[in-house]
Protein backbone atom coordinates (compact mmCIF):
# COMPACT_ATOMS: atom_id res chain seq x y z
CA UNK A 1 0.00 0.00 0.00
CA UNK A 2 1.40 3.48 -0.70
CA UNK A 3 3.17 5.07 2.17
CA UNK A 4 0.77 8.09 1.78
CA UNK A 5 -2.29 5.85 2.72
CA UNK A 6 -1.46 6.63 6.60
CA UNK A 7 -4.89 7.30 8.17
CA UNK A 8 -4.62 9.57 11.57
CA UNK A 9 -7.98 10.47 13.62
CA UNK A 10 -9.49 10.70 17.01
CA UNK A 11 -8.70 6.75 16.76
CA UNK A 12 -5.68 6.39 15.01
CA UNK A 13 -2.85 8.37 16.67
CA UNK A 14 -0.41 10.07 14.58
CA UNK A 15 2.99 7.69 14.64
CA UNK A 16 6.28 8.85 13.96
CA UNK A 17 7.25 8.94 9.85
CA UNK A 18 10.32 9.44 7.95
CA UNK A 19 9.03 11.62 5.80
CA UNK A 20 11.07 14.28 4.16
CA UNK A 21 9.57 17.72 5.29
CA UNK A 22 10.90 20.94 3.12
CA UNK A 23 10.54 24.72 4.11
CA UNK A 24 7.70 26.25 1.07
CA UNK A 25 7.77 29.81 -0.08
CA UNK A 26 4.11 30.16 1.64
CA UNK A 27 3.40 34.23 1.65
CA UNK A 28 1.38 34.12 4.34
CA UNK A 29 3.65 31.95 7.55
CA UNK A 30 6.38 29.93 7.57
CA UNK A 31 5.31 26.30 6.56
CA UNK A 32 6.63 23.01 6.27
CA UNK A 33 5.16 20.22 4.50
CA UNK A 34 6.24 16.52 2.86
CA UNK A 35 8.19 16.98 -0.18
CA UNK A 36 5.58 15.31 -2.66
CA UNK A 37 2.86 16.76 -0.72
CA UNK A 38 4.29 20.44 -1.62
CA UNK A 39 5.18 19.69 -5.24
CA UNK A 40 1.46 18.03 -5.75
CA UNK A 41 0.32 21.07 -3.77
CA UNK A 42 2.35 23.92 -6.14
CA UNK A 43 0.08 21.99 -9.15
CA UNK A 44 -2.84 22.82 -7.92
CA UNK A 45 -1.62 26.42 -6.91
CA UNK A 46 -0.65 27.24 -10.61
CA UNK A 47 -4.18 25.63 -12.15
CA UNK A 48 -6.01 27.48 -9.45
CA UNK A 49 -4.43 30.63 -10.55
CA UNK A 50 -5.35 29.93 -14.57
CA UNK A 51 -8.64 29.94 -12.91
CA UNK A 52 -8.14 33.32 -11.37
CA UNK A 53 -7.60 32.95 -7.92
CA UNK A 54 -4.27 32.90 -5.67
CA UNK A 55 -4.42 30.11 -3.18
CA UNK A 56 -1.84 29.98 0.03
CA UNK A 57 -0.45 27.69 2.56
CA UNK A 58 -1.89 29.06 6.06
CA UNK A 59 -0.74 26.04 8.03
CA UNK A 60 1.18 22.35 6.96
CA UNK A 61 3.27 20.53 8.93
CA UNK A 62 2.78 21.20 12.73
CA UNK A 63 4.58 19.48 15.17
CA UNK A 64 2.79 18.28 18.78
CA UNK A 65 3.90 21.31 20.34
CA UNK A 66 2.08 23.64 17.23
CA UNK A 67 -0.69 21.45 17.40
CA UNK A 68 -1.31 22.11 21.73
CA UNK A 69 -1.18 25.72 20.41
CA UNK A 70 -3.93 25.38 17.93
CA UNK A 71 -6.07 23.53 20.30
CA UNK A 72 -5.79 25.97 23.17
CA UNK A 73 -5.87 29.01 21.42
CA UNK A 74 -9.33 27.93 19.76
CA UNK A 75 -10.19 26.93 22.77
CA UNK A 76 -9.70 30.11 24.02
CA UNK A 77 -11.08 32.14 21.70
CA UNK A 78 -13.97 30.28 20.35
CA UNK A 79 -14.61 27.39 23.54
CA UNK A 80 -14.37 23.84 23.84
CA UNK A 81 -17.02 22.34 21.79
CA UNK A 82 -16.25 24.32 18.81
CA UNK A 83 -12.54 23.30 19.29
CA UNK A 84 -13.54 19.40 19.66
CA UNK A 85 -15.86 19.65 16.34
CA UNK A 86 -12.49 21.46 14.08
CA UNK A 87 -9.12 20.82 15.89
CA UNK A 88 -7.35 17.64 16.94
CA UNK A 89 -5.89 17.24 20.27
CA UNK A 90 -1.83 17.25 20.07
CA UNK A 91 -0.63 13.52 19.23
CA UNK A 92 -4.00 12.94 16.68
CA UNK A 93 -3.58 15.53 14.23
CA UNK A 94 -2.85 14.70 10.50
CA UNK A 95 -1.00 17.94 10.34
CA UNK A 96 2.13 16.43 11.93
CA UNK A 97 2.56 13.95 9.37
CA UNK A 98 3.41 17.32 7.11
CA UNK A 99 0.90 15.35 4.29
CA UNK A 100 -2.01 17.88 5.36
CA UNK A 101 -2.35 21.53 4.50
CA UNK A 102 -5.00 23.92 5.38
CA UNK A 103 -5.18 26.71 1.95
CA UNK A 104 -5.82 30.28 2.84
CA UNK A 105 -6.95 32.68 -0.04
CA UNK A 106 -4.90 36.04 -1.14
CA UNK A 107 -7.59 38.48 -2.75
CA UNK A 108 -6.48 42.21 -3.23
CA UNK A 109 -3.66 41.73 -0.72
CA UNK A 110 -5.60 40.31 2.21
CA UNK A 111 -5.42 36.69 2.92
CA UNK A 112 -8.65 34.77 3.83
CA UNK A 113 -8.31 31.72 6.24
CA UNK A 114 -10.78 29.27 7.02
CA UNK A 115 -14.37 30.35 7.65
CA UNK A 116 -13.55 33.56 5.94
CA UNK A 117 -13.88 31.52 3.23
CA UNK A 118 -17.21 30.38 3.33
CA UNK A 119 -19.45 30.22 0.56
CA UNK A 120 -15.77 31.33 -1.93
CA UNK A 121 -16.47 30.16 -5.30
CA UNK A 122 -12.76 28.74 -4.95
CA UNK A 123 -14.09 25.94 -2.54
CA UNK A 124 -16.07 24.04 -5.44
CA UNK A 125 -13.16 25.04 -7.84
CA UNK A 126 -10.49 23.51 -5.00
CA UNK A 127 -12.87 20.76 -4.19
CA UNK A 128 -13.97 19.66 -7.67
CA UNK A 129 -9.82 19.36 -9.44
CA UNK A 130 -7.41 18.67 -6.46
CA UNK A 131 -7.86 14.54 -6.95
CA UNK A 132 -6.19 15.02 -9.84
CA UNK A 133 -3.29 16.47 -8.24
CA UNK A 134 -3.15 13.64 -5.22
CA UNK A 135 -5.31 15.51 -2.85
CA UNK A 136 -8.66 14.91 -0.65
CA UNK A 137 -11.13 16.90 1.10
CA UNK A 138 -10.34 15.27 4.24
CA UNK A 139 -13.45 16.52 6.41
CA UNK A 140 -16.25 16.88 3.50
CA UNK A 141 -19.91 18.03 4.23
CA UNK A 142 -22.35 14.99 5.56
CA UNK A 143 -19.43 12.53 6.57
CA UNK A 144 -18.71 14.33 10.25
CA UNK A 145 -19.55 11.31 12.03
CA UNK A 146 -17.23 9.21 10.02
CA UNK A 147 -14.26 11.96 10.11
CA UNK A 148 -15.56 12.80 13.60
CA UNK A 149 -14.95 16.52 12.60
CA UNK A 150 -17.40 19.55 11.16
CA UNK A 151 -16.49 20.69 7.28
CA UNK A 152 -13.29 21.89 6.42
CA UNK A 153 -13.26 23.06 2.91
CA UNK A 154 -10.02 24.25 3.60
CA UNK A 155 -8.39 21.37 4.94
CA UNK A 156 -6.61 18.99 2.24
CA UNK A 157 -4.68 15.55 2.47
CA UNK A 158 -2.37 14.15 0.14
CA UNK A 159 -2.74 10.52 -0.46
CA UNK A 160 -1.83 10.24 -3.65
CA UNK A 161 -3.08 10.28 -7.41
CA UNK A 162 -4.93 6.50 -7.12
CA UNK A 163 -6.13 6.79 -3.97
CA UNK A 164 -7.53 10.37 -3.99
CA UNK A 165 -9.81 9.67 -7.50
CA UNK A 166 -11.30 6.46 -6.02
CA UNK A 167 -12.01 8.56 -3.08
CA UNK A 168 -13.55 11.34 -5.23
CA UNK A 169 -15.10 9.57 -7.70
CA UNK A 170 -16.93 7.24 -5.17
CA UNK A 171 -17.71 10.41 -2.66
CA UNK A 172 -15.78 8.54 0.63
CA UNK A 173 -13.81 9.76 3.06
CA UNK A 174 -10.05 7.79 3.81
CA UNK A 175 -11.57 6.26 6.59
CA UNK A 176 -13.66 4.30 4.20
CA UNK A 177 -11.63 4.11 1.29
CA UNK A 178 -9.38 2.26 3.91
CA UNK A 179 -11.78 0.17 5.11
CA UNK A 180 -13.00 -0.90 1.65
CA UNK A 181 -9.27 -1.84 0.96
CA UNK A 182 -9.10 -3.93 3.77
CA UNK A 183 -12.14 -5.20 3.01
CA UNK A 184 -11.15 -6.26 0.14
CA UNK A 185 -7.77 -7.60 1.14
CA UNK A 186 -9.79 -10.07 3.50
CA UNK A 187 -12.54 -11.58 0.91
CA UNK A 188 -9.84 -12.04 -1.65
N1 LIG B 1 -8.42 20.54 11.78
C1 LIG B 1 -7.90 19.20 11.86
C2 LIG B 1 -8.95 18.26 12.34
C3 LIG B 1 -6.68 19.14 12.74
O1 LIG B 1 -6.61 19.94 13.68
O2 LIG B 1 -5.87 18.28 12.53
ZN1 LIG C 1 -6.12 21.41 8.68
Amino acid sequence: MSKYLILVNKNHKFKDNNFHLVETNSAYAKVYLEEKTYQQFLKLKDYIKKKGYDIDIESGYRSYEEQELVFNETKMQKGLEHTLKYVAKPGYSEHQTGLALDFCLKENNNFYVDFEMTNHSVLEIVASVSFQFGFIIRYPKGKEKVTGYGYEPWHLRYVGKKAALDIYKNNLTLEEYLERIEHNARNS
